[in-house]
């Protein structure tokens, strides 16, 4: 599956890989979604195939829905199945805590919904996503369209009072209209360049009645599967509980 592949992918695939042999049958899993997720489901839908893993599973978007379904894993609502034993999911950026920025791929709503329900969130991403500090990568916000620039101005002056590199916002776009996320909603991309404190940062966002959600996954990873591009994969705990 792995020949012929990028530097990147040849390490986003060995992280989803890995990530992928921590299922076991009867599991029920969360799927997440980007690229190196893809990779997880496709791993996944062999593991099904050919060692008749019995599992149910819940996609994070309609895309990963469509693949998951479309490579013979059987997928479920999230409220059809309550409580998940493991999800596993990109990310955009992650620090030593395991904090992320999540959602460049604009289904951080569902992402985060899915993971915290989940008894246990496993993040596979390439070794370039590792940072001292977030907030290189743009952290998403999901806005509804009602109101957005007058949501967009509230976020504003809140991050006056945060301790951020950068602090201009921007519209996702797709093409020459603005990209809509799987709930009819909009992204607003902060440029912030480092977030000082990513947990405060993220309790503010979601105080502007606007924001649905924001991209910041504060305490939720337990462990990242961290590929590089020679296929090896490194395993990370938090820094907390080391
Ligand atoms: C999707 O909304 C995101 O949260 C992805 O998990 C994240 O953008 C990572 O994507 P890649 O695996 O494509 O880099």
């Amino acid at each position: 599956m792995s020949s012929n592949l990028s530097p990147t992918d040849r390490a986003k695939f060995a992280s989803a890989q890995k990530a992928s042999s921590f299922v076991e049958d009867g599991m029920k899993v969360g799927l997440g979604t980007g690229s190196t997720a893809a990779w997880m489901v496709r791993c996944l839908a062999e593991r099904v195939k050919n060692e008749k893993l019995r599992i149910q599973a819940v996609p994070t978007s309609l895309r990963t829905a469509k693949l998951a379904t479309e490579l013979g894993i059987k997928i479920a609502t999230l409220d059809a199945l309550g409580r998940l034993d493991l999800t596993i999911d990109g990310a955009d950026e992650f620090d030593a805590d395991l904090n992320l920025i999540k959602g460049g791929g604009g289904a951080l709503l569902q992402e985060k919904i899915v993971a915290a329900a989940s008894d246990k969130m496993i993040v596979i991403a390439d070794v370039e996503k590792r940072v001292e500090t977030m907030g290189q990568f743009p952290l998403p916000v999901e806005v509804i369209g009602f109101g957005w620039q007058t949501s967009q101005k509230l976020i504003e002056k809140i991050l006056v009072s945060h301790d951020l590199g950068g602090r201009r916002i921007s519209r996702r776009m797709l093409g020459d209209k603005p990209f809509v996320t799987d709930e009819g909603n909009f992204i607003l991309d902060m440029h912030l360049g480092q977030i000082g404190d990513a947990p405060q940062l993220g309790k503010s966002l979601n105080q502007v009645p606007g924001v649905v959600e924001n991209g910041l996954f504060i305490n939720m990873c337990a462990v990242a599967v961290i590929g590089a591009p020679d296929g090896s994969v490194e395993l990370q705990g938090k820094r907390s509980a080391i």
